[in-house]
């Protein structure tokens, strides 16, 4: 039976470049939240989506030489993009919206009419500052020394006819949601949006553009586009079908459980967002979570800085639920946390290969020596000795579940791995390696071992939501083991005849020092030029020496007949007697263009028949492969040079 439904979104992501592990942090943290949501027994929707409008992503598409819809669609669909990386990480997504979707697009020319018909949205002039990689408007007393308040960076002036949405007019009500209600956390954002945002007073919100197209244009006025931030927060709604035929889920389903944002983007979610759902008379959101950056060596990820780190890179390495874990094990989820190779390895060697790996394989290892496939039955409780272990296991998963409904995996894990720790100093108490020297003492050891295999149990179970496929095949190891919610506020599921199943080191250790100097040759940005491979063999000088290097001249240059590869060469080589010479790089070359150069000849080669002409000699070019493709460039001298002058 159902408990209820539960709605949870990511922020929908721009494709203005592939997304990187700060990206990944978000979704992963959305992802664990449904799966905690799915195990408790909601019936979740998990939306994600990609934000494709807007002047950043159509001056992209400029730069890339192609339309913005084949720029985004490349960064979504294609190899490596959005969707790609939502699988590799084992993203449980139900529905993924993107912006440039026509029911999409439809429904927010619907709803930008409905707040203009209600008075809500109107026709003024914009005067004022624009950060164009923030796609959002400042005033003068918005900006932070002239620059954008939220990324630094330069803005530019503008005044064009626009939209207005009265954002003013919801400023009390804005406040008070904030102040009086539990709508955004952590708290500490409650105060950063009403000192920084509603104190100096909230200003009217232009939310329409003229200069440029890339966006949803306002049906009733060509030439205007919707704000990039109206289109990107309906989303949450109309990818459950408000103002839309394509879904019938809001009924179900809003308002939402919660939003996940990033900080940066609270303002919009936790000022903007609720504003236009009070203008249309709409329940709002019951939360929004603002949680806290990925850091990297101090400041925020960004492609601009080029220090963004791929999850591609680290997922194939340590593979996804490693990775899934490290990001909710070490941060957390409200604050800012510094991201570094170091911090990653140590957390999967210490947690995961260390504590869960080892006691996961011990335990099995040792049930499957001292009884075989199977634990017998009879088994020996020993109160004092099993107590508090028994006692941490059966009261886990309430502690894991208080701090899971705050959103804070970090606690909910470290609660976990506080049974780990314990259940491997159980094993040290209790030396089943002693236990098994004597017979009388066997029902003793596989109570023992049942009471690790229950803990095991129970463990992996919570860790579904970070490790889903880990846990899995613990539950395979298990024989089967049941993990579902019930069963993990219970001690002694597992039956007491349990299977046990051995199998390969969950999380193998990681070698620190070799595993970060992989990585840094990894991070080294690759140049798409390649140049072939310098050779091996030394040769002697005097050999070097034998081989005659001239400047020649181009007399004539001609295709070779049924040759697309083969150019035919009529040079001077300062003897008074023309050379021909073959040379295969028609590919590169039109004829016309070389007559007249000079180039560098090896002349003192045995002459070659090629298509039944002779070839006396080679002309000498330089190679390299640009992104795979073959390029040639023939060496051309100064022209000053004499035909026949001797190179040395
Ligand atoms: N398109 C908007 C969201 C619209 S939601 C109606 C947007 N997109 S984004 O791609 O720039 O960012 C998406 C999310 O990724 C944001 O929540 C942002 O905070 C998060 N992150 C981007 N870099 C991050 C880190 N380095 N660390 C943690 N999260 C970060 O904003």
């Amino acid at each position: 039976m159902s408990k209820g439904n539960f709605y949870i979104t990511t922020p929908i992501y721009y494709p203005s470049a592939k997304l990187h592990i700060g990206h990944t942090y978000c979704t992963v943290a959305t992802d664990a939240m449904a799966r905690y949501k799915r195990l408790q027994g909601y019936n979740v929707k998990f939306l994600t989506g990609t934000d494709e409008h807007g002047q950043k992503i159509e001056d992209k598409a400029k730069e890339a030489g192609c339309t913005p819809q084949q720029f985004v669609d490349d960064i979504v669909l294609g190899q490596g993009g959005v969707l790609d990386l939502w699988k590799l990480m084992n993203i449980s997504y139900d529905r993924f919206i993107r912006t440039t979707d026509d029911y999409h697009v439809a429904a927010i020319q619907k709803i930008f009419k409905k707040m203009y018909d209600n008075g809500d949205i109107y026709k003024g002039k914009y005067a004022g500052k624009y950060c164009k990689p923030c796609e959002s408007f400042w005033t003068e007393s918005q900006l932070v020394d002239g620059k954008c308040p939220d990324c630094g960076r330069e803005v530019q002036g503008t005044e064009e006819e626009a939209y207005f949405f009265r954002l003013s007019k919801y400023a009390d009500r804005i406040q008070d949601l904030l102040e009086n209600t539990d709508f955004l956390e952590p708290r500490s954002r409650v105060h950063e949006m009403v000192n920084n945002f509603i104190k100096p007073g909230l200003e009217d919100l232009c939310v329409s553009r003229t200069s440029f197209t890339w966006g949803v244009p306002v049906d009733f006025d060509e030439g205007h586009v919707v704000y990039v931030w109206i289109d990107a927060l309906f989303n949450y709604m109309t990818a459950l079908g408000f103002c839309n035929d394509k879904y019938d889920d809001l009924q179900a389903f809003w308002p939402a459980d919660v939003h996940f944002v990033g900080k940066e983007i609270v303002r919009f979610h936790s000022i903007i967002w609720p504003a236009m759902l009070m203008s249309l008379d709409l329940p709002l959101p019951k939360k929004v979570f603002g949680h806290g950056w990925l850091l990297l060596d101090g400041g925020k990820m960004s492609k601009s800085k080029g220090n963004v780190v791929d999850p591609y890179i680290l997922a194939e390495r340590f593979g996804v639920d490693a990775l899934r874990f490290f990001l909710l094990r070490s941060f957390p989820f409200g604050s800012d946390g510094n991201f570094s190779n170091e911090l990653l390895i140590s957390t999967i060697n210490t947690d995961l290969a260390n504590d869960l790996g080892n006691l996961v394989s011990r335990t099995v290892a040792m049930a499957q020596k001292y009884f075989g496939e199977k634990l017998p039955a009879q088994q020996v409780e020993d109160p004092e000795l099993d107590a508090e272990l028994v006692a941490m296991v059966s009261g886990l998963r309430d502690k894991y579940e208080e701090h899971m409904e705050h959103y804070a995996f970090q606690n909910a894990l470290a609660e976990v791995f506080k049974v780990i720790s314990r259940a491997n100093k159980y094993i040290d108490e209790n030396a089943p390696w002693v236990l098994a020297k004597r017979e009388e003492n066997k029902p003793r050891l596989a109570r023992v071992l049942y009471n690790l295999l229950e803990t095991v149990r129970v463990c992996a179970g919570l860790l579904i939501p970070f490790t889903p496929a880990t846990s899995e095949e613990i539950a395979k190891r298990l024989g089967g083991a049941a993990m579902d919610w019930d069963s993990l506020n219970a001690f002694g599921v597992l039956p007491a005849d349990v299977a046990t199943l051995a199998g390969p080191a969950l999380f193998p250790r990681i070698d620190m020092e070799k595993e970060l100097a992989a990585l840094e040759e990894l991070s080294k940005p690759k140049s798409e030029i390649e140049i072939e491979p310098y050779a091996e063999e030394a040769v002697d000088f005097d050999t070097f020496c034998k081989s005659d290097f001239r400047a020649v001249k181009v007399k004539d240059c001609q295709p070779v007949k049924k040759s697309d590869k083969l150019l035919q060469f009529t040079l001077d080589d300062g003897t008074g007697t023309d050379r021909q010479i073959l040379s295969g790089i028609a590919k590169f070359y039109k004829p016309e263009e070389l007559i007249g150069k000079t180039l560098l000849a090896i002349t003192n080669l045995p002459p070659r028949k090629m298509m039944g002409r002779e070839s006396c000699g080679m002309l000498l070019s330089a190679i390299h492969t640009v992104k795979g493709e073959e390029k040639l460039n023939l060496v051309m001298l100064d022209d000053a040079i004499p035909a026949g002058a001797k190179l040395c």
